[in-house]
């Protein structure tokens, strides 16, 4: 389990997301360090909450800037972004439950996650919304 490396290429063109993508990168990072080193289990939950709580507020703030410019694919990126809370809730639980197979199972969802989103479906957005408010670039 690396941890994952911001790149370049992950830039959204829009300063606020790529320092929000970046805390959540670090968030997962720091969560799976604590993994890594079998820490207490509820250093485990409280990380996940974190990552929960920071994620869900980046993701108001994404959907915020959609529908300010009345981007076309907001509900479709709303539906993307509850599915993903959804699954690291379920995550969450499967660890409180002290199912121990899950840690990389959860580790390679999340970085897929992460970069998958963020390449694919932030990186539409992320042209629309650089357009249309030049001053958020
Ligand atoms: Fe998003």
């Amino acid at each position: 389990m690396a941890l994952i490396k911001w790149r370049e290429s992950y830039s959204v063109g829009i300063d606020q997301f790529d320092e929000e993508h970046k805390f959540i990168l670090k968030l997962i990072n720091e969560l799976f360090q604590i993994v890594k080193e079998k820490d207490v289990a509820i250093s485990v939950t409280y990380e996940i909450e974190q990552l929960i709580d920071y994620t869900k507020k980046h993701f108001t703030n994404e959907e915020r800037a959609m529908e300010e410019v009345g981007y076309e694919l907001l509900e479709k990126h709303k539906a993307t972004h509850e599915e993903l809370v959804q699954k690291v809730i379920v995550f969450k639980k499967r660890i409180e439950n002290g199912d121990e197979s899950v840690n990389s199972e959860f580790y390679l969802f999340l970085r897929e996650w992460l970069l998958s989103h963020i390449l694919e479906e932030d990186m539409k957005y992320g042209a629309v919304l650089s357009n249309s408010a030049p001053e958020r670039a």
